[in-house]
């Protein structure tokens, strides 16, 4: 299927999903302290998905068993929520969650500390975040795709760290994966030419050694092969005539 231009509309209602997803950020990011499990921080964002007549997008997709993905230290992204997987003072979590709106998508993703963390893994979050606000700035009408790969590829390595290659973000809209592919680093080419109304989901996943991963047994878990931590951060994006809009992201909630 081809890349979809969204109406006024459509965009409309993923506004709308995007601003609910933005409040379940904001209430799981609240709940996270060292002693609470992974799977309460699924709970929680359930709760608030399903109090805004959302459905959690991830539930049952490709048969993932939960409706966050919670992704500790070294795992990078597609962890699965567990009683069992308590947060400790000192660890880094990933959180990606995904809504439905009256059949729109929206999905996004946050790293947090769990207590005090280490500086150098404060940077790592603070690097990924930031790469994604820099590649964001490239995501214009006119651009190419890979204009907002190359930038935050650029930012991740500057800073000394690495970029994911086998994961990449994607167009979103009444699928959660939709056409183009976005990557995190430069392939060959300069990708397809931006053009308003298109919408991106676009999640640089970072590695604070080496950017090889590999998939654990559960055919899910996505963990570095060094073991070292990893970071994740998404933001649902709209093309437009200026400015890109972030749908998923707003600066006073988490
Ligand atoms: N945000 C991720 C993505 O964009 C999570 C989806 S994987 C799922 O692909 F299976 F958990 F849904
Ligand atoms: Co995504």
């Amino acid at each position: 299927m081809a890349v979809t231009i969204k109406s006024e509309h459509e965009i409309e209602l993923m506004r709308e999903a995007g601003r609910i997803l933005s409040i379940v950020h904001d209430e799981m990011a609240k709940v996270i302290r060292p002693g609470i499990s992974t799977m309460d921080i699924n709970r929680r964002g359930e709760e608030v998905i399903n109090s805004y007549g959302c459905i959690p997008s991830f539930l049952n997709y490709r048969g993932y068993p939960a409706s966050i993905c919670i992704s500790v230290n070294d795992e990078v992204v597609h962890g699965i929520p567990s009683k069992k997987r308590i947060l400790q003072e000192g660890d880094i979590v990933s959180l990606d969650a995904g809504v439905i709106y009256k059949g729109y998508h929206s999905d996004a993703a946050r790293t947090h500390a769990v207590g005090e963390i280490s500086e150098e893994d404060q940077r790592l979050i603070d690097v990924t975040k930031q790469s994604f606000f820099e590649g964001v700035k490239m995501a214009r009408a006119g651009n190419h795709l890979f204009d907002i790969s190359k930038t935050i590829q650029d930012y991740a390595e500057g800073h000394g760290f690495s970029v994911v290659r086998e994961m990449v973000g994607h167009g979103i809209g009444q699928k959660l994966h939709e056409e183009p592919q976005v990557p995190n680093y430069k392939p060959i080419g300069r990708g397809m030419k931006l053009r308003p109304g298109m919408t991106l989901a676009i999640e640089p996943m970072i590695n604070k050694g080496a950017k090889d991963i590999w998939i654990l047994d559960d055919d899910w878990t996505c963990v570095t092969r060094d073991s070292q931590n990893s970071a994740h951060y998404e933001n649902t994006v709209l093309i437009t005539e200026g400015e890109p809009e972030l749908l998923s992201y707003n600066k006073d909630l988490a």
